[in-house]
């Protein structure tokens, strides 16, 4: 059989060990108790003994006939009733002998009477035939006692009695135990159902609960008890769980609307333009204005599928990362010249400095990563930074070299974000300034900056950005370097 359940495994562990426990602990209180009883019994046998040795020795007339032993009489004392007394020579001639043994004598074995001999009171239990004659049915214990005189050994003393009542207490111990102790393990079965149940019984309605937690009603939690218990702290912890989950979905969803919606825009710009030009006959120069119109929508709905796609790999695990040794001054130089021309046009400048400590000019900063991806990051960079600069502006973007790391700013001095804008700009298509960014030079779709830190981090980088709104906007990349294969470098200036 296999238990299936951990309730069913904890009973039945709790119900086995208690079962062997309280057998073990059973078995030996009556071991001891079984030990004590005879040994208490033995000891009444013999301070019987003693006290008959007592009676003796006081008679003189009968120490006479002992020293004598003439005389074989019946001890007429009879010592109360379950108890046979015999006193005899040491050559084996009966002196006294309780009333009650009638004709039957005590016997005394060669062993015991060697024994007795040898200054010891000997306990034994009687063979059936003597029981039988004197008792019928049951057992009998008894003591020989010796009683030495001047160390000479005079006669003994025997005291036997009907173990009847010991062997009863031992019986009914015995018959309580058997009752009593597999009463105690039912018992403790049926405790350890009732704890079990109550301690499962939250369990169980955490599974019926999670159980209807499905994709429809990701809203619904689990009950979280006042007390902090397992239980609660479980639930708790599921509860955190399910808040993931959800967060999860609604951003999935959020981004699948946001998508979705960027892409209508251009398309119904598109569609718009085209239905227009085709309304009435036109110009050449028109249909020109209008096919160059489509491209910039056409090249708008390629970059967010570009943007898209790469976000889509970059979940999934799919995007291709090379790992090859490549200069990071070179990207950023590269990123800066593809980008100077669309900035000319704004007579934005863009500065490349690499500010190392020995004050070179030309440094050879050598990271491992994938350049075609870190390339597409500073172009976005610069993009933004351009995008957000007022015309006539400059921006810089500065190298510094350190030990493990090489850190590169870009810093503009264009309209900044607000505080409030700051901790979402990483989101997925957030823009700061909707109204504004949806519009010609700024137009963009919010997803930029979030897979430009994807990349930075994919490279073991970091990506933050500090922003004062109006005032401008630095971005901090620090990327980890690699150290052969570069000049010694100095730590990055303060
Ligand atoms: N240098 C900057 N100066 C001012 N605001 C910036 C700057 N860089 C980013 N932002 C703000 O952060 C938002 C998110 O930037 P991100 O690059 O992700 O998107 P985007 O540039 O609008 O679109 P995309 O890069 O996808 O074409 C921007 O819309 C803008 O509001
Ligand atoms: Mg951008």
């Amino acid at each position: 059989m296999k238990i299936r359940t951990i309730r069913t495994k904890i009973i039945f562990l709790f119900v086995v060990i208690f079962g062997l426990t309280l057998s073990v602990f059973s078995g030996a209180l009556y071991f001891l108790y079984a030990r004590q009883s005879a040994q208490n019994f033995d000891l009444s046998l013999s301070n019987d003994a003693l006290a008959i040795v007592g009676m003796v020795k006081g008679d003189s007339f009968l120490e006479q006939e002992i020293i004598s032993g003439l005389i074989h009489q019946p001890l007429q004392a009879n010592f109360g009733t379950n108890r046979y007394v015999q006193v005899i020579s040491i050559s084996g001639n009966v002196i006294m002998r309780s009333s009650d043994l009638k004709n039957t004598a005590l016997p005394v074995t060669p062993d015991v009477l060697a024994l007795a001999l040898g200054h010891h009171q000997v306990f034994e239990t009687l063979d059936r035939r003597t029981t039988r004659a004197l008792i019928g049915e049951g057992r009998l214990r008894m003591v020989t006692y010796p009683v030495f005189e001047d160390l000479m050994p005079r006669y003994l003393v025997q005291v036997a009695a009907n173990t009847a009542t010991l062997e009863q207490s031992m019986l009914q111990l015995r018959l309580l135990l058997f009752i009593s102790v597999p009463l105690a393990i039912l018992a403790a079965a049926l405790g350890g159902l009732f704890i079990a149940k109550k301690a499962f019984d939250p369990i169980d309605k955490i599974i019926r609960t999670a159980r209807s937690i499905s994709a429809e009603h990701l809203d619904r939690r689990l009950e979280t008890g006042k007390v902090d218990d397992e239980v609660t702290r479980l639930s708790g912890t599921l509860n955190a769980m399910f808040d993931r989950i959800e967060e999860a979905f609604r951003l999935q969803k959020q981004f699948t609307a946001d998508a979705s919606h960027e892409l209508k825009t251009p398309l119904t710009i598109l569609l718009g333009e085209i239905e227009v030009a085709l309304a009435n006959p036109r110009k050449s120069e028109d249909y020109v204005k209008i096919l160059k119109s489509a491209v910039e929508e056409i090249r708008r709905i390629t970059k967010i599928v570009d943007e898209l796609l790469t976000i889509a790999r970059l979940e999934s695990g799919q995007l291709q990362m090379q790992k090859l040794p490549i200069r990071l001054d070179e990207i950023l130089l590269d990123s800066v010249s593809k980008t100077s021309a669309y900035a000319s046009r704004r007579s934005i400048g863009i500065n490349f400095e690499i500010h190392d400590a020995s004050g070179e000019e030309s440094e050879e900063v050598i990271l491992e990563g994938d350049e075609d991806k870190l390339l597409s990051v500073f172009i976005n960079l610069l993009d933004n930074a351009i995008k957000y600069s007022s015309d006539n502006s400059l921006i810089r973007v500065v190298l510094i070299p350190g030990r493990d790391s090489a850190k590169v700013q870009i810093i503009d001095r264009g309209i900044g974000i607000a505080p409030e804008d700051l901790p979402h700009i990483f989101d997925r298509f957030y823009r700061a300034d909707k109204s504004r960014s949806s519009e010609g030079a700024h137009r963009g779709t919010g997803l930029g900056l979030s897979i430009s830190k994807y990349l930075i981090e994919a490279h073991g980088g970091s990506l933050s950005i500090d922003s004062v709104k109006g005032e401008g906007t630095t971005v901090n990349i620090q990327l980890p370097t690699r150290r052969e294969g570069r000049p010694i470098m100095s730590p990055p200036k303060a």
